[in-house]
């Protein structure tokens, strides 16, 4: 998305809030509380959309050396996303072929081989077998290396499938989303490599405030919130993802400040929510943080992974403010966000088939539950019940 295109984004949060609305829904939305609670929903949920769909798994400049490599479990699959020498970003199961250890027990790094810890079978970067200790004791070894994914790299992310075979069309699944993707140059970011790794609730819960303009300027007013406009929310749907524009309380400056002095990041924030499980927070040539939901082993549990990425390289002293952004952020999430989204999934039990009211402003919310619940069937089974607001 090109910089007229951006300004157009401004001009349209200006004119909403003006007009003092958000972009607004035809209709009310109510979700029974018992879809965030159903085992088998949730199972439906892993097994139709994380381990179909393409999920996005990491940034490109989060390994943007041959070598460089990351590994996290993703709905119970163990994946390694490396670079090859080739210059190729592959996704693998982590799992050796042997036995099936976790062949990279770190979280990110740099590797010339990936060598299992448990008897040193080790593969290259292109994921192939390249060592077995006593392997003549084994006769024909079929496998040729690590269980390869199908995997793609695209506007500065990388997306893979987490079944092996399956197709990956990403121009369908992406839709317009590339474009606004590639508007933050994510690939020229930095990352800062300590994380935080958060526990947190039931992942539709958890994904719901990351899509959730309407919040900020509550729940957060003391913290991130008090510079954001509550009524001015602009929505993009790309087929299933959401980009959220929020506008600051200096928008109106637009209006006395000629169109070539604007600074973007004065006036919009923006959140890109990349479906089913990732958040980019990120100014349009400035910061971002990166959110990533990974289900836990049951329906009420999930871990968030928070990454703080950079413009510039970072030295002594970036290394520092980016230490203490983490934590700010880490406890703005803790304290405010996850606080609260514990307290709703201690609370639905209560409600049984009551549901949980989406407003006609909560546009990415609404779109979040209507996306799942298509792709899951759920539709059918959990009565979603629109009502003209
Ligand atoms: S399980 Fe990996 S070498 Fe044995
Ligand atoms: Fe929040």
């Amino acid at each position: 998305m090109s910089n007229h295109l951006l300004h157009d984004l401004v001009r349209r949060l200006r004119a909403n809030v003006r007009d003092d609305t958000p972009d607004l829904t035809d209709s009310v939305l109510r979700v029974p509380a018992s879809s965030y609670l159903d085992p088998a929903q949730w199972e439906r949920e892993i097994g139709e959309i994380f381990l179909k769909k393409p999920m996005l798994v990491a940034l490109s400049c989060d390994i943007p050396e041959p070598g460089d490599y990351m590994s996290f479990s993703l709905a119970g699959r163990p994946i390694l996303i490396v670079r090859g020498d080739d210059g190729l970003a592959r996704t693998f199961f982590n799992i050796c072929r042997h036995r099936a250890a976790q062949v990279a027990t770190e979280f990110s790094g740099n590797a010339r081989r990936f060598t299992c810890p448990y008897h040193s079978w080790s593969y290259d970067r292109q994921g192939r077998l390249a060592g077995v200790p006593g392997r003549a004791q084994f006769g024909e070894i079929e496998a040729e290396g690590l269980t390869e994914l199908p995997a793609e790299e695209r506007a500065g992310a990388i997306f893979a499938v987490l079944t092996p075979g399956a197709e990956l069309d990403l121009d369908a699944w992406l839709d317009g989303m590339a474009d606004a993707l590639a508007a933050l140059r994510l690939d020229t970011l930095h990352p800062y490599r300590k994380t935080s790794v958060l526990q947190s609730p039931n992942w539709k819960l958890t994904a719901d405030g990351y899509l959730d303009g309407y919040h900020l300027p509550y729940l957060h007013k003391d913290s991130i919130g008090g510079k954001i406009l509550s009524n001015g929310h602009a929505y993009d749907l790309f087929g299933p993802h959401v980009r959220l524009s929020m506008a600051t309380r200096r928008i109106e400056e637009i209006d006395s400040v000629a169109e070539e002095d604007w600074y973007l990041p004065d006036y919009l924030s923006l959140v890109h929510f990349v479906f089913p499980n990732v958040s980019i927070s990120a100014a349009h040539g400035g910061t971002a943080m990166l959110s990533r939901l990974l289900p836990g082993p049951s329906v009420g549990e999930s871990t968030t992974i928070q990454h703080q990425y950079f413009r510039q390289p970072l030295d002594e002293e970036g290394m520092r403010a980016a230490e203490e952004k983490r934590l700010a952020y880490e406890k703005v999430v803790l304290e405010e966000d996850y606080a609260t989204v514990f307290g709703i999934g201690a609370s639905l039990e209560a409600l049984g088939e009551a549901p949980i009211l989406y407003g006609r402003n909560e546009l990415g919310n609404q779109h979040l539950h209507r996306v799942v619940q298509e792709m899951t069937g759920a539709n059918r089974r959990l009565k979603l019940k629109p009502r003209r607001g």
